[in-house]
């Protein structure tokens, strides 16, 4: 029995509950001081507080010194589309020109050009990319991640994608958390075609994602010029019909519906909802979905930022995470993100990071064992170069993770 202790933590901070946290819940953490943790076989055996030890600490195989610093969770990164073909930097001049997220998109650039490249990858040449990122996301902390395909938009290159995340799923110390996302824009050769592009992904594609076990989740791009309400809610009924959590972009740029489908539908989650107006609020609240917010993409984007003080004060469970994809978010620093959703949000702390370990952990459907820092639960955590969670969102732009521990083994 591999045995690992952690010890002199300064603070142990963690959400508790294996649920959504909402509300004034979103904002209650437990704090314990001059704490310690033991973890047997990858998984939280004790955790003992004011000075004390858990039985038989001090004989573990591995004896960690905190030297009085913060210890959270792993964080859980909610969001990515982290398999891709190449970069767009070529379109920081044409942006910065004037052309906009959608104008590139029209003109079959932005996600038709990595559609472009990751088609002409090879299985090898996305898994050594995806593995380098998986690698630089939990040297910033991050110890579960969800991923969507989305840049295949045909057959061959959506499994493409998805078997890259499976198998970095099982070869990787990372947890990985796969969401088909065939309706992330509509390829070239479905152009003025959008509702047969959709035909087919609910009868070719998704039916084989579900029978090879590829995804748990699927997600659409509901917005002007991609898949509106009545496209959006056909594909996620067939998702939901196949036993698929239901995700859905929305609200990014325009309000359309997203948002309204996703508490009707009764998705798990919803992303973005920078435009979200009331209606969308009020379906979301009363459906009980996860808001998925994404300050950096806002922050890339020149965009305004999501309203997630007031989601929370409506009861609206938030999480925020990376995005990281080549067009609207190329950086996977989730520390960064903590940082923005303090700053920008107006979220405390403690809100923070409930929206980066236990909420986005329900909402890619890893609540039971990832998110917070309970006996049973898996021995993933982060020491941080800092004292309290203040510091972690006041200090940005450099890493404080010091040490990454996932299943009780140090990275
Ligand atoms: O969530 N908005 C849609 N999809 C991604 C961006 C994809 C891309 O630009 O490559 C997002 O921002
Ligand atoms: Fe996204």
């Amino acid at each position: 029995m591999a045995t690992l202790l952690v010890k002199n933590i300064g603070i142990l901070q963690t959400p508790t509950g294996s649920y959504s946290h909402r509300g004034r819940e979103q904002g209650e953490n437990l704090k314990l001081q001059n704490a310690a943790i033991l973890i047997r076989d990858g998984i939280i055996a004790e955790i003992t507080a004011d000075g004390a030890l858990p039985e038989g600490g001090e004989d573990a195989d591995t004896i960690i010194d905190a030297e009085g610093k913060l210890v959270t969770p792993g964080l859980v990164e909610g969001h990515t589309h982290m398999v891709f073909g190449g970069y767009r930097q070529h379109e920081i001049p044409m942006k910065l020109k004037g052309a906009g997220y959608l104008d590139i998109l029209r003109a079959g650039g932005g996600i038709l050009d990595t559609v472009r490249k990751t088609r002409a990858a090879s299985f090898e040449e996305l898994y050594d990319k995806t593995e380098g990122f998986l690698d630089e996301m939990m040297g910033l902390g991050v110890t579960t991640c969800e991923a969507k395909s989305g840049y295949g938009l045909d057959f061959d290159t959506e499994i493409k994608m998805l078997k890259v995340l499976k198998k970095l799923d099982e070869d990787h110390p990372m947890d990985v958390v796969a969401t088909f996302m065939g309706a992330h824009a509509i390829p070239e050769e479905y152009k003025g075609r959008a509702d047969e592009f959709i035909d087919m992904l609910c009868e070719e594609l998704m039916p084989y994602v579900k029978e090879y076990e590829l995804a748990e989740f699927a997600d659409v791009f509901t917005e002007d010029s991609v898949f509106n309400y009545d496209q959006s809610k056909k594909y996620l009924e067939k998702a939901k019909g196949l036993g698929f959590g239901l995700k859905i972009h929305a609200d990014e740029i325009e309000a359309i519906g997203g948002s309204v489908l996703a508490g009707e539908i009764g998705a798990v989650s919803c992303e973005h909802l920078i435009a979200i107006n009331e209606e969308g609020l009020e379906s979301m609240a009363k459906g009980g979905v996860t808001a998925m917010c994404l300050p950096a993409t806002s922050f890339y984007l020149g965009a305004n930022f999501a309203p997630a003080r007031k989601m929370i004060d409506m009861g609206i469970p938030v999480a925020v995470a990376s995005d990281f994809n080549p067009g609207s978010c190329p950086s996977l620093n989730l520390q960064f993100v903590m940082n923005l959703a303090c700053i920008r949000y107006k979220m405390l702390p403690e809100e923070v990071l409930t929206a980066v370990t236990v909420n986005p952990a329900c909402a890619i459907g890893r609540g039971d064992r990832v998110g917070t820092l309970e006996v049973g639960k898996q021995g993933d955590l982060v020491i941080w170069d800092a004292p309290d969670m203040d510091m972690l969102c006041y200090r940005f732009g450099s890493n404080l993770a010091l040490q990454v521990i996932k299943k009780g083994e140090l990275m």
